[in-house]
């Protein structure tokens, strides 16, 4: 099969698909990859690395898509590149179809076999192609709220971890799955004072367990969430209720009772947010105040980190990539029930419940 790794145009968006290691791994199973010149240079990937391992380096865009059979990319496709799909292309990718029926009805228009990378699911119900950017996304909530709290920055003036003699900071985490249980070792591991709070009382058993008790965990709700957020000089948003928009867990009444100057950094922000005063922001523009909070909501923080986000992707989507050159997709589906779910659009139908049901349209049979 012939590959094509494009480089990613959408704003913002420095991430490659492949890193060399899997260029090397599609070419070692036979297929050819076609590497758009210096699509890797954001990730700080030259192009030289490519070529060594054995990508062909393709100067115009509009020859890796077109003499790809399978594209693999990072974000959802954007103008112009619609203009470059054909029927029966398949696109690997991240698609969210179900929040733009603007791209769903183009992808149909197209007729190309859209694979959506958050959308493959194991049997226990996790998404291990999401999973990877939780986990650099709550990781990396730690390190921004610590900046949120410096007093260049508007915050309070304190060091999370404080010194000898002088309090660290309070950090209260709101959800212990993969980013919040990320921030925690994070936070943790920088000397903050550490409270979690989740719905899920598994999931506090093993953070409690895992962090030898360095960590103090809480059962979520209205009562305990005010009282742990109104004595914070840190608060990270890492809610998720699959399938829905973000709770909404900490209304302006609380803002308001907050210190001041302390900080939030909403991660949930991708799926509306957990908090009442959210509001998406930019890398370029990523905080704003209310009530003095610091608010820090950016809605693609891997973004940001763009050389580790691209290796910690690519390390989950590669083996999917290779059963699907291997196989066809016909028969990798057929054997994996899990990349079967990864299917979005086939030939003009939507074959994803989802995304059917978001627009009220009809769903296909695979
Ligand atoms: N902003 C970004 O760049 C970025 C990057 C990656 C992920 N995310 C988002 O981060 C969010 C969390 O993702 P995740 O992978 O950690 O999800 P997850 O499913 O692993 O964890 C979510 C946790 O929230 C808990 N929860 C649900 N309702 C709660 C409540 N009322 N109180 C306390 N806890 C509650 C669940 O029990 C679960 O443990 C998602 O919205 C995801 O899309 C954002």
């Amino acid at each position: 099969m012939i590959i094509g790794v494009p480089k990613e145009i959408k704003p913002g968006e420095a991430r490659v698909a492949m890193a060399p290691s899997g260029v090397a791994a599609f070419v070692a199973h036979n297929h050819t990859v076609l590497v758009e010149k210096g699509a890797g240079v954001g990730s700080g990937i030259p192009d030289v690395a490519y070529t060594a391992a054995g990508a062909k380096l393709i100067k115009s865009v509009r020859e890796v898509w077109k003499r790809a059979d399978m594209i693999i990319k990072v974000k959802e496709p954007v103008d112009p590149e619609f203009s470059y799909m054909r029927p029966g292309l398949i696109l690997y990718t991240y698609l969210h179809l179900a929040s733009s029926e603007s791209l769903t009805r183009k992808l149909l228009e197209k007729r190309v076999t859209g694979i959506a990378y958050e959308t493959i699911q194991l049997t226990d119900g996790s998404l291990p192609l999401l999973t990877p950017m939780s986990e650099v996304a709550g990781r990396l909530s730690v390190q921004k709220g610590a900046q949120c709290l410096e007093a260049p920055s508007g915050g309070s003036g304190i060091l999370l971890g404080g010194v000898s003699g002088v309090k660290p900071a309070k950090v209260v985490i709101l959800g212990a799955g993969v980013s919040g249980s990320n921030a925690c070792y994070i936070a943790v591991g920088m000397g903050a004072h550490v409270t979690v709070l989740d719905i899920n009382p598994a999931r506090l058993r093993y953070l409690h367990d895992i962090m030898g008790g360095r960590v103090t965990t809480v059962m979520s709700n209205h009562a305990t969430i005010a009282e742990e957020v109104t004595q914070a000089d840190l608060v990270i948003g890492a809610v998720l209720v699959p399938g829905a928009k973000a709770p909404n867990l900490i209304p302006k009444s609380i803002i308001k009772q907050m210190k001041p100057n302390s900080a939030i950094v909403d991660i949930a922000i991708d799926q509306g947010g957990c908090i009442e005063t959210s509001r998406p922001t930019t890398h370029a523009n990523p905080t704003y105040r209310v009530n003095d909070v610091v608010h820090y909501c950016v809605a693609n923080m891997p973004g940001a980190v763009p050389r580790t986000s691209t290796y910690a992707l690519t390390n989950v989507t590669l083996g999917y990539g290779l059963h699907l050159a291997d196989k066809g997709w016909e028969k990798a589906m057929a054997e994996d029930p899990a990349l079967k779910k990864g299917l979005n659009v086939l030939n003009g139908k939507i074959t994803y419940q989802a995304v059917a049901d978001a627009f009220s349209m009809d769903c296909a049979e695979i």
